[in-house]
């Protein structure tokens, strides 16, 4: 069959490959363990999968769902927003529910990108920003992550002409797959250029609640006036380990919430009713349940940056996000590490070369 030339120039997606290969490992006997992506083992909260139990007792909820999502999971996740980061949100126009966040991200990249706009992806880049970018005909220009500048992107050393044709720059803090955190200076400094050049911001924080000690990751709408030009994206994924239940929102610009709005309406028909009421139950869990889950993380963490550390694979404590991004040993590929020791121990990690031609480290999930 001829396919589209989107289509064939479309990878294979790195993590369905990667599935796969963990699958086929299983099945020859081994004892897999992976720390290749960010798949949360922990369960759901239990007062989640109760709800969404109850709510599929519901006939009324076997139907179509509302496409832009109930107007109770518009309130919760408003209220929700306004708990943790103190900033007001519309629910009906500054809010949209969607099956995870993973395609809000394309979505919202398509209705900002035209064939020939140019966006900035930071690199090491999570792989939806290529594809994000390239669907609708744009071009990435990478914008390297230093270990040195604490994988921020510089934004004075944009040349003039891609500039000019820059629509769109991508963000992702707390960082997949280093970790890194922003500051609110970075955040002042992005939204301050991205109004002088009329730029679109989308910020991914589907890491936002993955967080230690005190440190909590801010959003990129507590900056005033950010809203004029950026979104955000959450999501239940890691926030509650919903990964399975496919939920999250986009939030921010209006017209931007709307825009994707009307694209989705075109192409999916909703969220099924009962995971919004699940969603609805895990916004309103007390803090303390996020706290004592973090807790198991941050153990998990502090044993792999030790673990990686003696071995003289260099290692950072991270403040918040689900991964180490860990230094392979010298004489290594990031890509050759990883295959070795799947070979020799079952644990498959994530070389860092697929997240981008610059990244050098490997990177293993908590
Ligand atoms: C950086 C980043 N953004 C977005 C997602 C997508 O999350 P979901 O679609 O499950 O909300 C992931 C998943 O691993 C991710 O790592």
């Amino acid at each position: 069959m001829r396919l589209s030339n989107l289509i064939n120039s479309l990878p294979p997606y790195h993590f369905a490959n990667a599935k796969q290969k963990i699958l086929d490992r299983q099945a020859a006997g081994v004892d897999v363990i992976s720390l290749s992506m960010g798949d949360p083992d922990l369960p759901a909260p239990a007062a989640v999968v109760e709800r969404l139990c109850a709510a599929m007792q519901s006939t009324e909820n076997h139907r179509y769902p509302e496409y832009r999502g109930m107007r109770a999971l518009h309130e919760a996740i408003a209220a929700w927003f306004e708990q943790r980061f103190g900033v007001q949100l519309t629910p009906e126009h500054d809010i949209l529910p969607l099956l995870g966040s993973k395609e809000g991200l394309a979505y919202a990249a398509t209705s900002v990108l035209n064939a020939g706009d140019i966006a900035l992806v930071p690199d090491p880049y999570y792989p939806v920003y290529i594809s994000g970018t390239t669907t609708p005909g744009a071009e990435p220009f990478l914008l390297p992550l230093r270990e040195e500048q604490q994988y921020l992107p510089d934004l004075g050393n944009i040349p003039a002409d891609v500039l000019a044709r820059t629509r769109l720059i991508w963000l992702n803090y707390p960082n997949n797959p280093t970790a890194a955190c922003a500051d609110r200076a970075f955040f002042e400094r992005v939204v301050d250029f991205a109004r002088r050049h009329d730029i679109v911001i989308i910020h991914d924080m589907a890491y936002a609640e993955v967080y230690f000690d005190d440190f909590r990751p801010m959003s990129i709408l507590q900056i005033p006036g950010a809203r004029d030009v950026a979104v955000e994206l959450h999501s239940l994924s890691k926030t509650y380990n919903m990964a399975g239940f496919r939920i999250g929102m986009l939030v921010g610009n209006p017209e931007l919430v709307d825009a994707v709005g009307r694209l989705k309406s075109n192409i999916d028909s909703g969220i099924f009713r009962p995971i919004q009421y699940a969603a609805i139950e895990a916004l309103q869990l007390p803090p303390s349940w996020l706290a004592e889950r973090n807790v198991i993380y941050q153990r998990r963490r502090d044993i792999l940056v030790e673990g990686c550390n003696a071995l003289g694979m260099r290692a950072e404590k991270t403040r918040a996000g689900l991964y180490v991004w860990a230094h392979v040993p010298q004489g290594y590929t990031s890509r050759d590490f990883a295959n070795w020791l799947f070979d020799q121990t079952g644990v498959f990690v994530t070389p860092g070369t697929n997240f981008g031609p610059a990244a050098k480290a490997m990177y293993a999930f908590l």
